[in-house]
C-alpha cells in the first residue's frame, strides 16, 4: 500500500489523479492533500478517503469550522502551510500538481526528506532543475514526470539510453498553429483558452498557445534525462496522439502513441514508471484515426521555444526570470491587461534586463522570482 500526499488536488491533474487513486483503493492510501481556493472539495475528498490525516487550504478562515467537523485531521494554511503539511506526514510518494513557481519548494523539501516525487509541476524543474538533480544524485529518491511527452520519452529510453541520439517533443501547436503573426495580435483570451486537444488548467493552456510550454518542456527533458538542450527538438503534431519520440543511433525512432488522456502518464508515474492493467483511461483505435501529421517548428512565429533554450544555455538564475516573467504575463493576459503577443514582449524585456546569478541557491531563486514579479508588474503597468 503506497502512502500518498497530493498537492493541487483540486486542479486538472489533481482531479485526474484522484480518479486513479479512487479506482485503486487497494494500492494507495491518500494521507494528505492540498487545495487552493476550491476548498468546497475538501468534505467529499475526506468522505472518499477517510484515511486522510492532513490538509492544506488557502483560505484559513475555513479552518475552525473544518477542524470542528473533522477533529482528527490537521489543517494547514499560510505561507509555510504546505511545508508543514509535508512535514506532518510520513508518505512514500508526493504528487506535485501545483501550478507555477509555488511548486518548487515543496518538491525540494519532499526530496530532501527522502520522499519520492511525481511531478506535473514543470515550473519547479525549469527554475530549480539543477538543485533538484543534486538531491536525486544521492540515489535515495526518485523523481517521476507527469507530462505526456516526458513519460513517452522515459518509456522509449528504458534500456536504450546508450543509443539515444535525439529527443523529439511533439507539440499540438495550440489554437494558433496556423495563424500569422498579424492575426495573433488580435486573438482573445477565450480563443487562447480553446486548446484543440487537451483540457487543462488556464495557465498551461495559455503556455501551450504561446509555445512557452514547449520551451519549458525542453528544459524539463534536459534535467530529467540529462540530455543536452541542443539534442532536444520540437515537432508539430496537431493530433496529439504521438506523445513524443526518441531517435536512435541505428536510424530508428521509438514513439509512444495513445489517446490524449493524462490519466495514462499519471498512472505510469503513480506506479513508479510501470504500466498497469485496468486503470481508467480512454481508448484510441488507430483504424478509426488513420492520419497523423507532422510539421517543423516555426521559430519566427513561436520565438519562445528558442528563447527558453537560450535561457537554459546561459543558465543560473535566468530560467527563474523566464518563468516568473511568464507567470506574471500570462495572468496579465488572462485579465486582459496585455495582448497575447504582449506575453512574449514582456518576457523578452525581463530577460534583457536580468542580472544573472551563476549558481543560485534556493533562497536566491526565491528572491529572483520575487524581484522579477515586481519589476515585470511595474513594467506592464507603465507600458500597457
Ligand atoms: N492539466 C494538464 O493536462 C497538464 C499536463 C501536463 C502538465 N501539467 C502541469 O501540471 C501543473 C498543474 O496544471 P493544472 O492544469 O492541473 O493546473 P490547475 O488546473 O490550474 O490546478 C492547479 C492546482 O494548484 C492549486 N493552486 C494554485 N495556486 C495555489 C496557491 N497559491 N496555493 C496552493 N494551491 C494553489 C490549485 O488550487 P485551486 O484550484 O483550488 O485554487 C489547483 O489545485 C502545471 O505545472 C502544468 O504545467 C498539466
Amino acid at each position: 500500500m503506497k502512502k500518498i500526499l497530493l498537492l493541487g488536488a483540486s486542479g486538472s491533474i489533481g482531479r485526474q489523479t484522484i480518479d486513479i487513486l479512487q479506482s485503486r483503493r487497494e494500492d494507495f492510501s491518500l494521507l494528505g492533500f492540498s487545495v487552493g481556493n476550491q476548498d468546497n472539495l475538501i468534505v467529499s475528498l475526506i468522505t472518499s478517503f477517510p484515511e486522510v490525516q492532513s490538509i492544506f487550504l488557502l483560505n484559513k478562515r475555513r479552518i475552525p469550522e473544518l477542524s470542528k467537523q473533522f477533529p482528527h485531521i490537521n489543517f494547514f494554511s499560510g505561507e509555510d502551510g504546505i511545508k508543514r503539511l509535508i512535514e506532518s506526514l510520513q508518505v512514500d510518494l508526493m504528487i506535485n500538481a501545483l501550478v507555477g513557481f509555488i511548486g518548487l519548494e515543496p518538491t525540494i523539501l519532499a526530496l530532501q526528506q527522502g520522499i519520492d516525487v511525481a511531478t506535473a509541476n514543470k515550473e519547479a524543474l525549469v527554475v530549480g532543475g539543477k538543485l533538484i538533480n543534486e538531491i536525486i544524485a544521492s540515489g535515495k529518491v526518485h523523481l517521476y514526470p507527469i507530462d505526456s511527452e516526458h513519460v513517452a520519452i522515459s518509456k522509449a529510453l528504458k534500456g536504450n539510453e546508450q543509443t539515444a541520439q535525439r529527443l523529439i517533443l511533439t507539440a499540438s501547436g495550440g489554437p494558433f498553429l496556423h495563424l500569422s503573426r498579424t492575426e495573433m495580435t488580435k486573438v482573445t483570451v477565450q480563443e487562447a483558452l480553446h486548446h484543440p486537444s487537451w483540457k487543462m488548467g488556464k495557465k498551461i493552456t495559455i503556455d501551450s498557445a504561446t509555445l512557452m510550454n514547449k520551451g519549458f518542456e525542453i528544459i524539463e527533458a534536459h534535467y530529467l534525462f540529462n540530455f543536452p538542450v541542443d539534442k532536444i527538438d520540437v515537432l508539430f503534431h496537431p493530433e496529439s496522439k504521438i506523445h513524443s519520440l526518441v531517435y536512435f543511433a541505428d536510424g530508428s525512432y521509438l514513439a509512444d502513441i495513445g489517446p490524449s488522456d493524462m490519466r495514462i502518464p499519471i498512472g505510469y508515474a503513480l506506479y513508479g514508471g510501470q504500466r498497469k492493467v485496468g486503470l481508467p483511461h480512454n481508448d484510441l483505435t488507430l483504424d478509426s484515426f488513420p492520419t497523423f501529421h507532422f510539421e517543423p517548428l516555426d521559430d519566427e512565429k513561436f520565438p519562445l521555444v528558442s528563447i527558453a533554450k537560450e535561457a537554459i544555455r546561459i543558465g543560473g538564475s535566468l530560467p527563474c526570470v523566464l518563468n516568473a516573467a511568464n507567470e506574471v504575463a500570462v495572468y496579465a493576459f488572462l485579465e486582459e491587461q496585455i495582448p497575447f503577443l504582449g506575453i512574449e514582449e514582456v518576457i523578452k524585456w525581463a530577460l534583457d534586463n536580468a542580472k544573472v546569478i551563476g549558481e543560485p541557491s534556493l533562497e536566491e531563486l526565491i528572491a529572483v522570482d520575487k524581484m522579477t514579479r515586481t519589476l515585470v508588474t511595474n513594467y506592464i503597468k507603465g507600458k500597457y
